[in-house]
């Protein structure tokens, strides 16, 4: 490009820059004009075309298109492209001890249904069953009972009963479980499998054209809450099942993998058990 070319280009950015210096919000107009910055030094590195911009703008369109109540495409963009877990790892200070996050993913409904401590949340589903208790606990050991544990997972064939109305009960591998008195609860559900995230949008397209695999490591998704605490958003890995060093969406943090131990229950079927701990962080700590 020609240095008048340079110039001008330089002209357009400081004349956007300089458009935003009003914004009412002082956050909102360091947000923007870090996004006009870093948006315009990208299209100089890569010198866009206009084909490509068009490209560009069409591939987002189609993103926002693919978008319904149920499915959310541009969750899906941020998470396959690293955005999530890295806004995920900006924000989050979490003292050695406590429950890591991690993403949401773009699968979480509200609403789930209440259910008791050793209510099993496989309304319909033959994979192997898996209980997992514990006790949600404060940083200092205190027992938090009335904690809530919001799960949710795919079924055994991969997918969320979201993605499957009709073929899958609405509730089907969800719901909310509350601590008791002692701080424990009691989950009873199936053991997660690995599941490719949605391919057959323009996420899908995209990943198809990085040359790129869609899979997720196996993982229970929980949002676990307890009023005083910092709520968490975290995921329990099945360590014995694979993509944990390639997981699309870069969601895996080794302090989130557990080990499900198979045993025999009365009738000879296989059960996983976990027992596991979620431990909170104090509001003001
Ligand atoms: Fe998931």
């Amino acid at each position: 490009m020609a240095a008048t070319s340079d110039q001008a280009a330089e002209q357009i950015t400081e004349a956007v820059l300089h458009n935003l210096a009003g914004t009412g919000d002082a956050r909102l107009g360091e947000i923007l004009q870090a996004l006009v910055r870093h948006l315009h030094a990208f299209a100089r590195e890569v010198r866009l075309t206009e084909p490509e911009w068009m490209a560009g703008i069409e591939f987002l369109t189609a993103v926002g298109q693919a978008c319904t109540d149920t499915r959310q495409e541009f969750i899906l963009l941020s998470d396959t492209h690293g955005l999530s877990a890295l806004v995920d790892v900006l924000t989050q200070d979490t003292p050695a001890g406590a429950t890591e996050s991690t993403v949401l993913g773009p699968f979480y409904l509200p609403g789930s249904p209440a259910r008791a401590n050793g209510e099993s949340m496989a309304v319909h589903d033959p994979a192997t069953p898996a209980v997992i208790r514990g006790r949600v606990l404060a940083l200092d050991g205190t027992a938090l009972a009335g904690a809530t544990i919001d799960v949710w997972q795919t079924d055994s064939s991969g997918f969320y009963a979201v993605q499957q109305p009709g073929t899958q009960p609405e509730d089907n591998l969800r719901g909310v479980y509350t601590t008791d008195a002692e701080g424990r609860y009691e989950l009873v559900t199936v053991r997660p499998v690995e599941y490719e995230v949605p391919t057959d949008g323009p996420v899908g397209d995209l990943l198809l054209a990085e040359g790129r695999h869609a899979w997720r490591a196996a993982h229970i998704h929980a949002i676990v809450s307890c009023p005083g605490y910092r709520r968490v958003v975290t995921h329990l890995f099945d360590g014995d099942r694979g993509y944990l060093d390639s997981d699309a969406v870069f969601g895996v943090k080794p302090s989130l993998v557990r080990t499900f131990t198979p045993a025999s229950a009365d009738d000879g079927s296989t059960v996983c058990t976990l027992e596991n701990d979620f431990v909170l962080v104090p509001e003001q700590g």
